[in-house]
């Protein structure tokens, strides 16, 4: 097995969203080790990410970082920016989610943050560029064992205990036959690990289709919040993304991710392709 960073399966596994934390800041040594990781992270995508540690509760012009009080007691946050280009906001998906699993692995907690938060102050204290993505952002810290009332609610509003189950999100050839973990063979390990992924809403907008050789991934378009010009769930794609691409490098099955021209395959509605992996060794049996 590769030698991986965290321990996929444990992690993806341990990682929930936190949003309640302890009133301590993060330790100069624990914002050096994530500073070193996030100098250290490509993703599969090639689009350069620009993140920001933001520490204190304050930004450059004094306006609070809020977020509506959906976030307690965090004194450290993160944010991401991309340029608006192809694939950029999967990218930033991608290594924004390996990010969260290593301070998940760390022991810290966090939370995708694409909504509920003061975007203008935030987007104050990033000094962001001119034009650049910048969906969303992440508190750090220590989680509160004793979690608020509120947390129980944001759980049970966005149904975040439960996931879709593999027949409505993978396929075989096309989107009239669902795949089997037995026919997805040694690649179920990296799809159920997507599986388990975050989600905007927990909506999981990803979608699979096996092929020979090739898996095509597709969007689901189930948010249709367009006030920041962008579509939060090509973020999801690349959360999805993230999370199979480090389980199939754990499990050592070589590939690469490409934007084919068309796959081929026929969609149903409300259904986009968006990217697919090539697999450098014949993949689990045709179905
Ligand atoms: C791109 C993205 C944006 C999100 N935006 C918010 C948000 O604005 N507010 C919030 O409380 N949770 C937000 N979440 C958290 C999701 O609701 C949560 O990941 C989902 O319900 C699954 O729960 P879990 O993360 O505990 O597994 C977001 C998640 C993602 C991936």
């Amino acid at each position: 097995m590769m030698k991986m960073d965290f321990p996929i399966e444990e992690t993806v596994k341990m990682r929930r969203s936190v949003r309640s934390y302890q009133e301590c800041p993060l330790s100069p040594d624990e914002k050096q080790r994530i500073d070193r990781y996030i100098a250290g992270l490509t993703n599969p995508f090639s689009v350069d990410i620009s993140f920001y540690l933001l520490e204190g509760k304050v930004s450059a012009d004094g306006e609070k970082l809020g977020t509506y009080g959906f976030i307690k007691g965090a004194s450290d946050f993160v944010g991401a920016s991309v340029a608006r280009c192809e694939l950029g906001l999967e990218a930033l998906g991608y290594s924004f989610e390996q990010l969260v699993l290593y301070l998940t692995a760390m022991g810290l907690g966090t939370c995708w943050l694409g909504g509920t938060f003061d975007r203008s102050a935030f987007a104050a204290a990033m000094k962001l560029k001119e034009g650049d993505l910048f969906p969303v952002i992440s508190p750090i810290g220590q989680p509160l064992e004793k979690k608020r009332v509120f947390d129980s609610m944001a759980r049970w509003v966005a149904k975040s205990d439960s996931r879709l189950a593999w027949s409505s999100l993978f396929y075989c050839q096309d989107f009239s036959r669902p795949l089997t973990p037995e026919q997805a063979g040694d690649y179920a390990f990296a799809l159920e690990m997507l599986r388990l992924a975050p989600s905007a809403s927990n909506k999981q907008p990803w979608r699979v289709v096996q092929g020979q050789g090739v898996y095509h991934f597709f969007e689901a378009h189930s948010i249709k919040d367009g006030r920041h010009g962008f579509d939060i769930q090509r973020t999801d794609l690349g959360i999805g993304a993230c999370h199979f691409h480090l389980a199939a490098m754990e499990r050592d099955l070589p590939g690469r991710f490409v934007k084919l021209e068309d796959p081929g395959i026929q969609l149903p509605e409300q259904v986009d392709y968006l990217f697919s992996w090539i697999g450098k060794e014949t993949l689990g049996t045709i179905c």
